[in-house]
């Protein structure tokens, strides 16, 4: 006993002696959490250890765990040492909670569940790969990337997207971020003056190719993906589509529109950028493989780890078509010589071993799980809101009745400390004809706070729509 207090930790906790004990021990470590002052990854006492400094009974405190748990605060395993585990959002949120109010719930889209990273598995390879690395591996290596994540990479996405590549065609970049500012470069030197963008897009690239010099032009979406018939009036000498998941809407690009797509690029000598940031998490039976298959010389098909394992890591890849490969790969040779290349073995050898498409598979149950409850308890609790493209990714578009609701959910979400994106900012242009929705990533959520999120948002919901 005194050994577990002993190498228990310390605790501030500051009862306000108000209402129950149990909550009241709740109040003040979340209140701590909020306020920045129980960081994450700090360890709390046992439950025996706090219950004893406290003076209260042991099911208080293991009461009030379970509660802090739920809401996704902190971890609770048997046996182990609970540990803080929320962070406070950072800066990039249009929809903040309160000024001066933490949030307590993440529901913006654009990222996986950091905390069902393979991290076992990922210690393994990374042991594994550094005990049998040859010295000359340390030393300044290819600017496309290392040729063993090339090669497992060539056979990966063969198999899993049906892209269409060679080691000699692929090069590494640190996610799709990277492979679009190199890509605007290429273009830039090519000749290119304008880019068509999908309307709604992600803010976010709209900027960035907007900075690189080149024009944007927009092109509608609607339930079969891109308008390509609006593309053919544009005078614009690339397009950037998103043709597995439709970025923010989630619609896919229908077989006919895919033909009419890369058609359109062969008659106007025109490339296509496939950006498939999440096409590895369909939940339907129909798989939809890559766009590049169908015209590999026209199409620069862009993957990324950031959403099958971790947006930290910073790791994607472009199949380049032929013709470009020599400018890509002097571009990047004079901009940062490449990668880090020991993740790139690391990353290589977990797609040799078969974890990559172990965890790819775990979380995609996870995810459907996910989508089905979000779905089911939103059409149970606020019929009002369409829950729309979900068949793949992890992230829905819930449409609101009106202009008014969807202000009404953005400011109880504030009040409540949700953080929403509404689909606003990815319009190019305002326009009052836009349906009025909500982008929820529900992949963000750790899975212990994962129900709770959703029960938080379908109350947010039916207060701004009641
Ligand atoms: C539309 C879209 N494409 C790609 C990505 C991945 O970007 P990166 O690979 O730079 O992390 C994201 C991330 O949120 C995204 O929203």
């Amino acid at each position: 006993m005194a050994d577990e207090w002993s190498s228990s930790v310390d605790l501030c906790v500051e009862l306000s002696h108000r209402g129950s004990l149990g909550r009241d021990v709740e109040r003040a470590i979340r209140q701590a959490i909020c306020d920045g002052r129980l960081v994450v990854n700090a360890r709390l006492p046992s439950t025996r250890a706090l219950a004893h400094d406290l003076g209260v009974a042991r099911g208080t405190i293991a009461g009030a765990y379970a509660q802090l748990a739920a809401e996704g605060y902190i971890t609770l395993r048997p046996g182990a040492v609970s540990e803080v585990i929320w962070v406070p959002p950072a800066a990039e949120t249009p929809a903040a909670a309160e000024p001066g109010r933490a949030a307590r719930w993440d529901l913006r889209p654009g990222s996986p569940d950091s905390s069902s990273f393979p991290r076992q598995a990922w210690v393994r390879t990374t042991r594994s790969v550094f005990q049998r690395l040859p010295p000359d591996a340390f030393g300044y290596g290819s600017s496309q990337g290392t040729i063993e994540l090339r090669r497992a990479l060539t056979s990966y996405l063969g198999r899993a997207r049906g892209v269409l590549a060679s080691p000699e065609g692929l090069m590494i970049c640190s996610g799709f971020t990277q492979a679009l500012r190199l890509i605007c470069e290429v273009l830039r030197l090519s000749g290119a003056r304008a880019v068509a963008m999908e309307d709604p897009c992600a803010p976010r690239y709209r900027e960035l190719v907007a900075s690189s010099g080149l024009r944007i032009a927009g092109v509608p979406c609607d339930g079969e993906g891109v308008q390509v018939a609006a593309l053919k009036s544009l005078d614009v000498q690339a397009v950037i589509v998103t043709p597995a998941h439709q970025y923010p809407l989630g619609v896919t690009l229908s077989p006919a529109r895919r033909n009419a797509l890369t058609e359109w690029a062969r008659q106007r000598d025109a490339l296509i950028i496939e950006d498939d940031y999440d096409g590895e998490f369909r939940f339907d039976r129909r798989p939809v493989g890559s766009l590049q298959q169908m015209a590999a010389d026209r199409v620069l098909y862009v993957g990324t780890a950031s959403k099958t394992l971790a947006p930290a890591l910073r790791l994607g890849w472009i199949a380049l078509p032929a013709a470009i490969r020599p400018l890509a790969v002097g571009i990047r040779e004079w901009l940062d010589r490449g990668n880090a290349a020991l993740e790139q073995l690391v990353l290589a050898d977990f797609i040799n071993s078969g974890a990559l498409d172990r965890h790819v598979r775990r979380m995609r149950v996870e995810y459907r799980g996910r989508r089905d409850y979000l779905a089911r308890v939103l059409a149970r609790d606020v019929p009002q809101a369409a829950v729309t493209g979900i068949a793949a990714g992890m992230h829905a578009l819930v449409t609101l009745p009106g202009e008014t609701q969807a202000r009404a959910v953005l400011a109880a979400a504030r009040r409540r400390g949700l953080l929403l994106h509404t689909i606003e900012e990815y319009w190019h242009e305002p326009d009052p004809a836009h349906p009025h929705a909500i982008v929820v990533g529900y992949g963000r959520p750790p899975a212990n706070a994962f129900r709770s999120c959703i029960s938080e948002l379908a109350a947010v919901i039916a207060e701004a729509c009641g």
